[in-house]
């Protein structure tokens, strides 16, 4: 059966939500689901604002139906073609031949690309600043390369004041009946799967959202619906602000983040050792990780979050102990800077973990990493406590 939220009184939620997925990408784990958000706006002329993933096309495609009541669909609006909202294009289009399918010159590039051989009834190439009349509503087309691919763009709405932002001010987690930011719990259920979906895949691309956050605040926007999560209505502020500095590389607390790797305990023993020493020194916001047991994508949201850093890690085939690789090569993958990094390494015979970890850092933008670092062979030892103690002193200045 049909199952939709009315935005406003001709604009319709038609998307999905998907519990089963265990990893969104095949790369994030999602325990609170995901949605695939898509939007119908009914006025003398109607339009469906993105399609959604193919795990939901059968309500998706049923929920377009129901809420045009047997009207043609006149414009398929494509804001974004990555495959969790375009894989319905061409279900679309079979269903509604006459339909005028709206995109860039990027778009209409990757749609060949994605779906060679779906022909639309027509397509219209939109650029920056185009204006399409649906009745009474109106939609005008801001791009937004590279946030997070380069055919991304954002539609708004000019009447009601909305922006149909993409993949932008999107979350994890499954809509559970609930659309607006007004019906959740934002910061105790919401906010950790907001940063972490922010952190994950959009985070490299901070320049290019700070240029969209530019472009949005010239526009009088009254309610955000972006294609994942909930729709913003009464919290814009909070999540604008956010937005500002997660893309600015700007830490959200003075805190330490703890991200430690260990085969039998003893680097664990040295990390749990230096977390001791930092409350004992007054900083009680610690935040403390074993790379082998929590993902990667948790880590690189708190590592956005943190201004501090403290990474330890055994030595491994002359080189860095694995995840904890993967967790400094992630950090700088998505363009984390503006960091303090305190390191410990630890070698039974020829310790090479801190070597490698700064080969690693020294490549970001503004790391600070606090000199000296700590060396341990097999464990840490009762003489080399003064050493903690300084190392936390400096990481705490
Ligand atoms: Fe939700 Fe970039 O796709």
């Amino acid at each position: 059966m049909q199952c939709t939220r009315k935005v406003t009184d001709q604009i319709y939620w038609v998307g999905a939500s998907d519990r089963r997925l265990a990893k969104f990408e095949n790369l994030f784990p999602i325990p609170r689901g995901v949605s695939y958000n898509s939007y119908v706006i009914l006025d003398e002329k109607t339009a469906l604002m993105d399609t959604a993933d193919s795990s939901v096309s059968e309500r998706f495609m049923e929920n377009v139906k129901e809420t045009l009541a047997g009207r043609e669909l006149d414009y398929l609006v494509i804001n974004h073609m990555e495959p969790d909202h375009c894989a319905n294009i061409a279900a679309v289009i079979e269903r509604y031949p006459n339909v005028t399918v709206v995109g860039n010159a990027k778009t209409i590039q990757m749609m060949g690309q994605f779906y060679a051989g779906t022909t639309p009834g027509d397509t219209l190439l939109v650029k920056e600043g185009d204006m399409l009349s649906l009745g009474k509503h109106s939609l005008t087309f801001v791009m937004a390369p590279m946030v997070h691919w380069p055919e991304a763009m954002v539609s708004y709405e000019t009447t009601e004041k909305i922006l149909f932002s993409a993949d932008a001010f999107g979350t994890f987690g499954a809509l559970n009946g609930v659309l607006f930011d007004d019906e959740i719990d934002f910061n105790c259920i919401w906010m950790e799967d907001a940063r972490r979906y922010y952190t994950n895949i959009v985070g490299k691309y901070g320049p290019q959202v700070q240029a969209l956050l530019k472009k949005a605040s010239a526009l009088d926007i009254r309610m955000i619906c972006p294609l994942h999560g909930p729709v913003w209505r009464s919290q814009l502020g909070t999540l604008l602000e956010k937005y500002d500095k997660w893309s600015k590389y700007e830490a959200e607390e003075d805190g330490v983040l703890i991200v430690y790797g260990s085969m039998y305990g003893n680097t664990e023993n040295a990390a749990d050792v230096i977390a001791s020493e930092i409350a004992e020194q007054g900083m009680t916001n610690i935040a403390m990780y074993d790379a082998s047991v929590t993902d990667c994508s948790y880590l690189i949201a708190e590592a956005f979050r943190y201004n501090r850093i403290v990474v330890a890690a055994p030595t491994y085939n002359a080189g860095l102990f694995a995840p904890v690789e993967h967790f400094l090569n992630d950090m700088k993958a998505l363009n984390i800077q503006n960091k303090k990094i305190a390191l410990l390494e630890n070698g039974t015979w020829a310790p090479m973990a801190g070597k490698h970890m700064r080969t690693i850092i020294e490549t970001m933008k503004n790391m600070e990493i606090v000199e000296p670092s700590l060396a341990i062979k097999s464990v840490l030892q009762p003489a080399q406590k003064e050493d903690v103690k300084k190392m936390v002193e400096e990481l705490l200045k």
